[in-house]
Order: structure tokens, then sequence, then C-alpha cells
């Protein structure tokens, strides 16, 4: 048995939609019965809505605390997370914004570190990165400006595109452990024109937090380095494993975000649980936010994909299923096994079909014209190989270092980054950080109709090279500058240095000295280390 999997729940399919862990580890299974997680037993969480804790005339304060705590996975077993406000993920953010000077509201966002060590002694540092968000450098979460136990930091963002982002920990070399341990949640930005469109809203406007997950036999989340994947045996929606949502025979708007370490979801509706059905949603959105108009994914020929760090916003119009209907999402994925394809479904969540309700929400032919970006053979050309090298994760052959600057664009530039991954077997989901961008193309051919907005993360499939125009906005009428962080958005490839360097500009606000953290005195005393669990002793 391979040293990385030794720790690990073996789960295997049983009927009914059961979930029977077999413990791999002799100790554990003399130490307890096999627990049994089922599908679709969880009610999907809806992450608590945050508010201010203070607004004035153009700015709304919010104030989250990361903590520990602990959350049963496993019936019966505590498993130890890290959380904004000590949930997972943490809660939701829903703040007015747009480009219309007169609505728009900007945030200052507190992130107070009450975490204090790691099972190893070494303090958790960390660093929150607002995704999606054009921050100025040294709001934007670069990965050395950390905020130590003890410690806060207050993060400006200026709301000036209506989407769904997220905020999650960034910290180098470790951002993985910690967005497995709990640190993400949704960040929403609403101007007055989404606002006023026919789509559903309130109740039916439902974030789904995608996240796929490892558990340890006694329960503690995945954290050990010793591998290069992190594909997990759990898929969580909101927090929790494979849930079920009750609806009403209504349309919904779900905000789907993909925070797993590496799972590409290809997310599909079914009838059923072990098979595909003919069914059908709408894709709104992206990363970006609206699209230019509404795009149908037809199941079971078409799948909605959604690579790591990626954002979709889709209508489900549950009023063609009677009530009394199961509606399954599964991820489906195709194994290829002695070189005969197969498709494997794997289900992540169910909705209910439980009430009537009258539904006077609609969805428009057409949203706001999108801006599109077109390239002049003018445009500079920058070319980044995404591949592993001796042992590393690296972009045109090198990894992170932080004194090193890997591209150098004007300020307020446009330019044509080119992504190529040249290997089989290997995807990797691209991520800019502050560029506004749209793809051009996917090996010359046009990107999917959902894919055709505004993006900041680039699902770069195998041996594929994808075209993207990158534009560096402005802030007040002055052009951006300064270091950001480019890089793979799998998080061990992340970690493991594929992520390199741009300055925008020259002579930009230095990312970590601009806007130290700084000691958080009123409660840095009455809050003590607790000891870590035991998770570790084996
Ligand atoms: Cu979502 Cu650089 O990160
Ligand atoms: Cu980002
Ligand atoms: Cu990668």
């Amino acid at each position: 048995m391979k040293l990385s999997r030794r720790n690990l729940i073996k789960i295997g399919l049983l009927s009914g939609g059961v979930i029977a862990f077999s413990l791999s580890i002799r100790r554990l299974m003399q130490k307890s019965s096999s627990p049994t997680l089922r599908y679709f037993q969880a009610s999907l969480p809806i992450p608590p809505t945050l508010e201010p804790i203070r607004r004035d005339a153009t700015t709304d304060y919010y104030e989250l605390t990361v903590q520990r705590n602990w959350v049963e996975f496993l019936p019966g077993r505590k498993t130890e997370i890290w959380g904004y406000n000590g949930i997972m993920p943490g809660p939701t953010i829903r703040q007015r914004g747009g480009r219309s000077p007169t609505h728009q509201r900007k945030t200052v966002l507190r992130v107070i570190n009450k975490l204090d060590q790691d099972s190893e002694g070494e303090p958790l540092s960390l660093v929150t990165h607002l995704h999606g968000m054009a921050s100025l450098p040294q709001y934007d979460g670069y990965t050395m400006d950390i905020v130590a136990p003890g410690f806060y930091k207050d993060y400006h963002y200026p709301n000036d595109r209506a989407a769904s982002l997220w905020y999650h920990d960034h910290s180098m070399d470790k951002t993985s452990r910690n967005i497995q341990m709990g640190l993400a949640g949704m960040y929403i930005v609403e101007d007055d024109y989404e606002l006023n469109l026919p789509l559903p809203k309130g109740d039916y406007d439902i974030p789904l937090i995608l996240q796929n997950k490892r558990l340890a036999t006694d329960g503690s989340l995945f954290r050990d380095a010793d591998t290069q994947t992190l594909y997990g045996e759990i898929d969580l929606v909101n927090g929790a494993p494979w849930p079920r949502l009750e609806v009403a025979n209504r349309k919904y708007r779900f905000r789907i975000l993909n925070t797993s370490a590496a799972r590409t979801y290809r997310l599909m509706l079914s009838r059923s649980l072990s098979e595909t059905t003919p069914e059908t949603l709408v894709v709104i959105g992206g990363d970006g936010g609206l699209l230019a108009e509404p795009v149908s994914v037809n199941m079971p020929t078409e799948s909605l994909r959604v690579a790591a760090a990626e954002r979709y916003d889709a209508i489900v119009d549950f009023a063609r299923y009677p009530v009394g209907s199961q509606v399954f999402l599964h991820h489906v994925k195709t194994v290829t096994q002695d070189g005969v394809k197969t498709r494997q479904i794997l289900p992540v969540m169910r909705f209910d079909v439980v009430r009537t309700a009258n539904d006077d929400s609609s969805i428009p032919r057409q949203f706001r014209s999108l801006e599109v970006l077109k390239p002049t053979p003018t445009l500079p050309t920058r070319t980044f190989l995404f591949k592993k090298e001796r042992g590393k994760w690296v972009i045109n052959h090198l990894g992170w270092d932080h004194d090193r600057i890997d591209a150098n664009p004007r300020a307020g530039a446009t330019e044509i980054w080119v992504f190529k991954n040249p290997e089989a077997g290997r995807v990797h989901p691209v991520h800019v950080h502050l560029a506004e961008a749209q793809i051009l193309d996917r090996n010359g051919k046009p990107p999917l109709p959902y894919e055709r907005g505004w993006k900041d993360t680039f699902f770069l499939g195998e041996r594929e090279t994808i075209r993207a125009i990158v534009r560096f906005p402005s802030r007040d009428g002055q052009p951006i500058q300064g270091k950001y962080m480019m890089h793979c958005h799998n998080l061990d490839h992340e970690d493991n240095a594929m992520m390199i360097q741009f300055e925008v500009g020259h002579g930009g606000p230095d990312p970590v000295a601009t806007a130290p953290a700084k000691l958080y005195r009123t409660t840095a005393q009455t809050n003590p280390p607790r000891k870590t669990s035991s998770h570790q002793a084996s």
C-alpha cells in the first residue's frame, strides 16, 4: 500500500446511496467500528451573511475572526477546522458595488488572526486574498504579506465589478492546508443593474461552495504534503458532505464556486442517482459577473465544467419537476481503463422538490453588453509554460521567487497571455491576479459558450494552449501599478512553486511594507494558545 494512502479512508459505494468507510489502519479498526456516512443526510447549510459592523458615507466595515473550531463530519468524531468566524465555509459577504460612482460602496474588511500555532509549533500566520477583486498590491493578499497570530489587517476593496468572488487564505506554501482546513468564503458584489433584473433573489439565490476533500481515518482533514494531487473521497457543499436541499418547483439561482485543491467538477443534473438523464441548466454568469447572454447547458451531452477557483452562476428551473421529485447534482468523470473510456457518476448533492411556489422571476434574453477586448497585432504577447520539471511544478521552468519579476507589463496595458500545458494527464487552473481578462481561444478554437465573459481563472486542460487577452485596470483614473501573483490554482501545484510574479509599471506600492498587519491588542491576552487536537498522534 502506498504511504500516501495509509491514513486515508477508503470509501465504497454500497447500495441505496450508503457510503461505508472501511478503515485501513488496524489501530483504528480495533478502536472503533466503521462509521458510515450517507449521501444526502445533511441538509445544505447556507453560510450566514456577514453584516457590516459599521457604515459611513462611502464604506462598509466588516470583521472576520479566524479561529479554530470542531465540527462533526464523521458521526461521533470531531474534526478540527480553522474558519473565518469559526465556520467552514466562512460567512458570505454581500456588498453593494458596481461601476456607477453614485451607488458604489467600498469595503474595509478586518481579518483578525486568533489562531496560535500548528502541530509543528510554527505560528499560524495568515494571508487573505479576495479572488477576483482588482485590489491594490498591499490589499491583494500577497503571499508574504502575513498576519501573524494575535495580529489583524484591514483590507480595502473597491467593489467595482458585480460578480461572485471568494476570499481565501494565500499563505506561502501553506495555501492548500489552510483552505483544506476551512479558510474560504464567498464575497458577492451586487450592482443596481443586476439587482433590478428579474432573476431569482433572496432565498432563491443560493451559494453552492463545492469542495472535494480527504478525511483521515480519525476524522481530521487531510493535510499531509505527501501527495501531489489532493483528490479526496468526499464532496462537500457549503461544508456538508453530499447534502440535500428542499426546493420549491420554481427557478433558483445557484452561485457555484469550486474551492477544491484539485478537482475539476463536471456537473450534471439528473433524475437518477446512477445514470445521466436529459436535463438543462442555464449559466448566466462566470468569474467576472454576468455573461452577455444566458447559455443553456444541455445534459448529458454537455456538462458544466467548474475548475478549482472558477465561479459560475446558474439558473435551475425546478418547475419542470413535479413536487415529490428528486434531482441530483452529479460530478461526471470520464475514466480511461485499458484504453476504454467509461463515465463515472459521483453524486454531489440532491434537490428534493417539496412544494409549489409562484415564480415571478425570469431569465432575460440578454444582459448588458459585455465589453469585448479585441486583440490587435501590436499587443505585447507573453507565453507561460506550465510543467512539472525535476519534481517541481514550474512556470517557464521557474518556481516562485519574490525577488524576481517574471513579467513587467506597462501600467494600464492590454496584452495577450498564452498559457501552455504540453502534457497529458495533468491540468492547471491558471489564475492571474488583478487583470481583467477574456479567453480568445483554446487550441485555436473558441472557448466554451459559458467561458465567454470576464475571467480570472482559466482551465488549462491536457495538451492545451489558451490565449487570453488581459488588461491591467485603473483605479480613480490612475492605472494600478505594483507586484502581483500569477499561479496555478491547483493548490498543491501552487504550494510547490507553480507561481510567479509580475509587476505592472514601476514603483507601485510595496505589497508587504505599505500596510502591514497590526497587533490586535484588546483580545490578544484573553486568548491563550489552545492545545491542538490529537489528530497527529499516531
Ligand atoms: Cu484564489 Cu492567488 O488565488
Ligand atoms: Cu486571485
Ligand atoms: Cu497546476
